[in-house]
């Protein structure tokens, strides 16, 4: 097997972003370098002690954690999504306090750092609003240059959004953010709606994860029915959606998934359809705002019953220890 690819997450934990980073620890095509937290899911400091408390859970306390915006690049930030994630951002279950303290460093300095000590190998893997990402690109301008490329969840290329009708909930929380992103000079893949919400853990397979003793499986089989409740009150899935983790299956097992490449853009003006991630596909008359941006591979198909396979699979896998 070649080398494990190099990642760091930016994250909102947030139920899914748990199960993501999980996932990423357990798989050996991937060595996780650090975490950067930002606002999303909760507030970002709530957001920064829940990352450590996974690493924790995951005995990978080796892993640097930085903590990184607290609200949108031009914005007030919208408010956690505490329905969904609850208010401590992991289903207001009880957590045991953090073991340590986040990095010196804040996010976009740790990125920027981090990348430019490894040129070419790092790939960002953003699974919340792309505050953190857009302020490492605004500080250094050459950053993209020095990115192996980006996988995020973020976006709907093709279908309604879950924030709004027509923004999914990551982009919404920072529209110009994501602008700025999507038109970085860098291998990217969006891992959007399209397929997120075609990716359903199911009821059945929640609560087998109880049959699973490993304490990463502990915290999932208490905070995913948190998770579940919330769909299923919402018009959802019997189970859930697979958002952040779909970063993770599309690293380790692309052949799941069929793609499309446009170059994208998003809506940053203040009426209905702000947030929107749009793709300039080839029917279209004018895509001068679409000129010079590399094009985006987006997820546009996925098949749900084998990246969720593999994720299950991982998470009954003994935790590796740090490399
Ligand atoms: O729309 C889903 C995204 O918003 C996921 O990243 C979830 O964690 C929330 O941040
Ligand atoms: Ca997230």
């Amino acid at each position: 097997m070649s080398a494990p690819r190099k990642i760091i997450i930016d994250t909102d934990p947030g139920i899914d972003d748990a199960m993501a980073i999980f996932y990423a620890l357990a798989s050996p095509e991937l060595d996780v370098v650090g975490l950067t937290t930002v606002f999303g899911n909760a507030h970002v400091d709530v957001c920064t002690a829940n990352a450590i408390r996974i690493l924790d859970i995951a005995g990978r306390s080796d892993i640097p954690v930085a903590e990184g915006a607290a609200r949108p690049l031009a914005m007030a930030y919208r408010g956690p999504a505490d329905f969904v994630h609850g208010v401590n951002g992991l289903a207001d279950m009880p957590l045991a306090a953090p073991s340590r303290v986040p990095h010196a460093l804040d996010a976009a300095h740790f990125i920027i750092d981090q990348v430019l000590a490894c040129p070419g190998e790092i790939t960002l893997v953003p699974i919340g609003p792309l505050t953190n990402i857009a302020l490492a690109m605004l500080l250094r301008p050459d950053l993209a240059q020095h990115l192996a490329g980006m996988v995020i969840m973020g976006g709907n290329a093709f279908v309604g959004g879950n924030a709004s009708p027509a923004a999914e909930a990551n982009i919404l929380n920072d529209p110009e953010a994501a602008d700025i992103v999507f038109g970085a000079d860098c291998p990217i893949v969006m891992c959007g709606l399209d397929v997120t919400e075609a990716t359903v853990m199911s009821s059945e397979q929640i609560a087998n994860i109880a049959t699973i003793d490993n304490d990463r499986a502990r915290l999932a089989a208490v905070i995913l029915p948190y998770y579940r409740d919330f769909h299923l009150s919402h018009g959802g899935p019997d189970g859930i959606h697979v958002h952040d983790s779909t970063c993770i299956s599309y690293l380790i097992a692309p052949q799941h998934y069929r793609t499309v490449q446009h170059p994208v853009r998003v809506d940053t003006g203040q009426g209905v359809g702000r947030g929107k991630t749009w793709a300039a596909t080839r029917h279209a008359l004018s895509a001068a705002a679409w000129a010079g941006r590399r094009a985006v591979t987006i997820l546009t198909e996925v098949d749900s019953a084998a990246v969720v396979a593999l994720e299950l699979d991982r998470l009954a896998l003994e935790q590796r220890a740090g490399s």
